[in-house]
């Protein structure tokens, strides 16, 4: 392309990639002025005083898929200005895109549910560490990564739920207890590709080690009432209909179905109840929804001003209120249907810990035979 090819020779990188894909900061364009002047004369000239005009963007990559976040979005741009693109895919989608568009990849700020997956772009050195009082004082240090990849913004907790006219709680204890020959044919749980089990068993590779775990993930297959098939809403769906007596599930999806609008969803969340597990040891695993900025992200400051947003109160709020989570900073009000599910112990182990231990997990997973 002549223009690109032009602005090669003429720009450095930084106001090069920007000028090519058409970006709007002001402080790019403000660097760019001698570029302005040779792409005008080349007939490019249109399109950038139009850009000129704009404020500044950012590109969010995100795989939460909710639409409260847009008003988060909105929120943070009538604070600072500056616009939010947004780009949404699943979150291996979104790794995958990043990594192809290698150095010039518009990204600015990774957004995904579970630290495994923040965990595997950290991994593939798409995340730069970040160095934030405001960060670092905002979310619990076991919800962030310890270099500042990533950090957590909201919770969920991967709870017990069972039948409420088959199992009782006092009959519930610990995700050990799963194992128990007591339960044989009586649970459904999702898929070991699924990166939530895959989170769990990777805290239990950390306080148990990798021949207990196997064990006990073996134990837990033995125990299934059906292969993994479905979301952890198909699961409880399973459970309230009687075809397992209990599940693991995180804490949002039985929100969901309190709240649905649906009355034989609302039927189906009244016929199951909710255990948190771990509460007299370690706590009920929590994971995290969270985000980094990129390693190649041309607007650095702008990425971490949106995270320092995200991790404000008001932004918590909504945040974890419009996918029925927890926020991650405390003291920020919590929805109230959630919690009606109790209050609970969390384990604080760090998410880094259960990110780094997910290869390994799902490989044990997959000897014990977890589909
Ligand atoms: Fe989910």
């Amino acid at each position: 392309m002549f223009y690109a090819s032009f602005l090669r020779v003429s720009l450095n990188n930084e106001v090069l990639e920007m000028a090519i894909q058409m970006k709007t900061t002001r402080r790019v364009f403000l660097a760019a002025g001698t570029a302005v002047a040779i792409a005008t004369a080349a007939g490019f000239g249109k399109h950038l005083s139009v850009e000129a005009q704009s404020n500044r963007t950012i590109n969010l990559y995100s795989a939460r898929h909710y639409d409260s976040d847009n008003a988060l979005y909105e929120g943070f741009t009538k604070k600072t200005g500056i616009k939010v693109n947004l780009i949404e895919a699943p979150a291996d989608k979104l790794i995958e895109r990043i990594k192809s568009e290698g150095a010039n990849s518009p990204a600015d700020v990774l957004m995904t549910v579970d630290a495994g997956n923040l965990w595997r772009a950290q991994e593939a050195g798409l995340l730069q560490p970040v160095s934030s009082k405001t960060l670092q004082s905002a979310i619990p240090a076991n919800l962030r990564d310890p270099q500042g990849h990533w950090f957590g913004l909201s919770k969920r907790a991967r709870v017990i739920v069972y039948n409420k006219s088959r199992v009782q709680p006092s009959q519930l204890s610990t995700y050990e207890d799963l194992a128990s020959p007591k339960w044989k044919g009586r649970i459904m749980i999702r898929s070991s590709s699924n990166v939530y089990n895959q989170s769990l068993v990777g805290s239990m590779l950390a306080v148990h080690g990798a021949a207990k775990t196997e064990a006990w993930a073996k134990g837990v297959v033995t125990n299934f009432a059906a292969p993994p098939k479905g979301n952890d809403t198909a699961q409880i769906k399973e459970v309230a209909s009687g075809a397992a007596d209990l599940t693991l599930v995180n804490t949002y999806y039985v929100v969901r179905l309190m709240k649905s609008n649906k009355p034989e969803e609302k039927e189906i969340a009244s016929k199951v109840g909710v255990f948190f597990p771990n509460q007299r040891d370690r706590g009920t695993h929590v994971n995290i929804s969270g985000g980094g900025v990129v390693k190649t992200s041309q607007n650095r400051d702008a990425a971490i001003q949106f995270l320092e947003y995200l991790a404000s109160p008001e932004a918590q709020s909504l945040l974890a209120r419009g996918n029925n989570e927890y926020p991650a900073r405390s003291g920020v009000s919590i929805d109230q249907m959630l919690a009606s599910l109790g209050k609970f112990k969390e384990d604080k182990l760090n998410a880094a810990v259960y990110g780094r231990n997910n290869s390994e997990a799902l490989k044990l997973m997959d000897r014990a035979g977890w589909k």
